[in-house]
């Protein structure tokens, strides 16, 4: 059904913009979801005619297809701009004017969305101006989407909810992670609760360990100046890595519903347990790549400080204290100039309690290995489950074997993009692919104990070379244990 929205953007001009909110609009706009009653009004700083930026928004979508003659055309009539410099109040005067014209020329039914594709900086102050300047409407819903960062640390981020809470009830911010939106993730939810053989073994009677990685083969590119004030432990573990181990980790929800899922991730995040900064100097490993063959070691990329002690690699152990979870560790781990890029999560089932087939009668050398359950998030997304079965042949011998699904392409071309997902919901009004502010208070507490050790801690930086899953460190916390990262590469 179509969705009768106006949308603000702050950062229309900006890069998140142009690649993926442009792209994920106009596949919404193909597929019916918006139609005749949407419009965005775009705002930078910047001094650009309507027409221009409609040209912006056409060069934007010119790589998609075009399902029906004519759509892009019509689709970047619902397109304006008005040149807007967040801090300055007086400016939300001529936006609200020009919010009221395209609310009556769309007839969008008081619906607002507000998104802030920009420096987080300015969310308070936006925030608060919308209020004051009276740009939110009393007739149809009032959202306001923001992009990550969301703060530098729990002190941050909460000052920064207290400023968006004077504008904004909870149910009204939907705060954007787009590892959210990707499909396999999504799936973890039907994997478990649609499934009684998966569902019935998800708890520490039956799972060794969980592993999740996340891993990338880039290093930071043109991010520099952003990455080296963030690292690896704010950019992907705080957000990413935390919501995948909440979805891992939750009870069963009343429903699927958005309220019934937020309950079970935050009751989750709860019961993980907050380290001493003694346990998280065990328990957390951090690391910065060297230069390898014909590429720069991190410090020695453009934008970076030379003596930066960023982290651009971090693996974690996480424990839960609830009757589901205690003793099962969850294994984290991410970073950059990795040896691929991709992002799995393995979960390690216990071996039978008696292995028969280890009975020197039966000739046989091999002990049973564990079942995992491998769940491929990108860039394939399927899932496997490892079983044992014999292998063919005189004698008896046991060999794994993958029982796999894989999406095949032209299914994961159909799949909407995270943001188009995204969108969507937050134009639905569905929260359940977004983030709330209790569980991005619990991710904070949990990963500030190990940023306040690493930020007086002197590192042994560079320790991992470009091209391999990270410093030896990460393997030994594992080994430790008594246990390997399922995916690995030999030393
Ligand atoms: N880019 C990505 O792939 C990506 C991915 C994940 C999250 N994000 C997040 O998304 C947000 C936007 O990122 P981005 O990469 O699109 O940023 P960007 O390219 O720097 O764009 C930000 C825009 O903000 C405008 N701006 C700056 N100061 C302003 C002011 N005082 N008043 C009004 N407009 C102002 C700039 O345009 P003018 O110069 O014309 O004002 C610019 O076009 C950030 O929070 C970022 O962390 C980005």
């Amino acid at each position: 059904m179509e969705n009768k929205a106006l949308i603000t953007l702050f950062g229309a001009a900006g890069d998140l913009a142009q690649r993926k909110l442009y792209p994920s609009l106009f596949k919404l706009y193909q597929k019916g979801y918006l139609g005749e009653h949407f419009a965005l009004l775009g705002t930078s700083r910047r001094q650009i005619s309507d027409e221009d930026f409609q040209q912006m928004v056409a060069k934007s979508i010119s790589g998609i297809k075009e399902t029906e003659k004519g759509q892009a055309a019509s689709f970047i009539k619902h397109f304006f701009f008005q040149s807007h410099d967040v801090t300055k109040p007086e400016h939300y005067v001529v936006l609200k004017d020009r919010l009221a014209k395209l609310e009556d020329q769309f007839h969008t039914t008081g619906n607002r969305l507000f998104y802030m594709s920009m420096a987080p900086q300015f969310f308070g102050t936006i925030a608060l101006n919308l209020k004051k300047q009276q740009l939110l409407t009393d007739d149809g819903y009032n959202r306001l989407v923001i992009e990550k960062p969301f703060g530098r640390d729990f002190d941050s981020a909460k000052k920064l909810n207290d400023e968006l809470s004077q504008t904004f009830q909870e149910n009204q911010i939907f705060r954007i992670d787009h590892y959210l939106g990707k499909e396999m993730i999504q799936n973890i939810e039907a994997l478990r609760f649609g499934n009684t053989i998966i569902e019935s073994l998800w708890n520490n009677r039956y799972i060794d360990n969980v592993q999740v990685t996340l891993s990338e083969k880039l290093g930071v590119e043109e991010r520099a100046g952003y990455y080296d004030n963030s690292g690896a432990l704010r950019d992907m573990m705080q957000n990413h890595i935390m919501q995948v181990v909440a979805q891992l980790a939750m009870e069963q929800p009343v429903s699927f519903t958005d309220s019934d899922v937020r309950v079970e991730k935050i009751k989750a995040l709860r019961s993980l347990r907050v380290y001493t900064p003694a346990e998280a100097a065990a328990n957390f490993v951090r690391g910065q790549y060297d230069a390898g063959q014909n590429t720069n070691a991190y410090r020695d990329e453009d934008g970076v400080d030379p003596h930066s002690n960023t982290e651009t690699f971090v693996a974690a152990k996480l424990l839960f204290d609830n009757y589901r979870w205690s003793g099962v560790p969850f294994y984290v781990r991410t970073g950059k100039k990795m040896a691929d890029k991709f992002t799995r999560i393995d979960v390690v089932f216990k071996k039978p309690l008696i292995d028969i087939f280890a009975n020197p009668r039966m000739q046989s050398d091999q002990s049973l290995k564990s079942n995992i359950l491998t769940i491929y998030v990108e860039p394939e997304a399927g899932f496997s489950l490892r079983v044992n079965a014999k292998s063919a042949g005189q004698g008896f011998k046991t060999t794994p074997v993958d029982l796999k699904f894989m999406q095949d392409t032209s299914t994961k071309e159909e799949a909407p993009e995270p943001y188009e997902r995204l969108l969507h919901d937050a134009l639905e009004g569905n929260h359940t692919n977004f983030a709330s502010w209790s569980e991005i208070a619990y991710a904070w507490k949990f990963v500030d104990v190990a940023r306040k050790l690493w930020d007086i801690e002197e590192p042994q930086f560079p320790n991992y070379v470009p091209g391999s899953m990270g410093p030896a460190a990460s393997d030994e916390l594992l080994a430790r244990d008594g246990r390997q990262w399922v995916y690995r590469l030999n030393r």
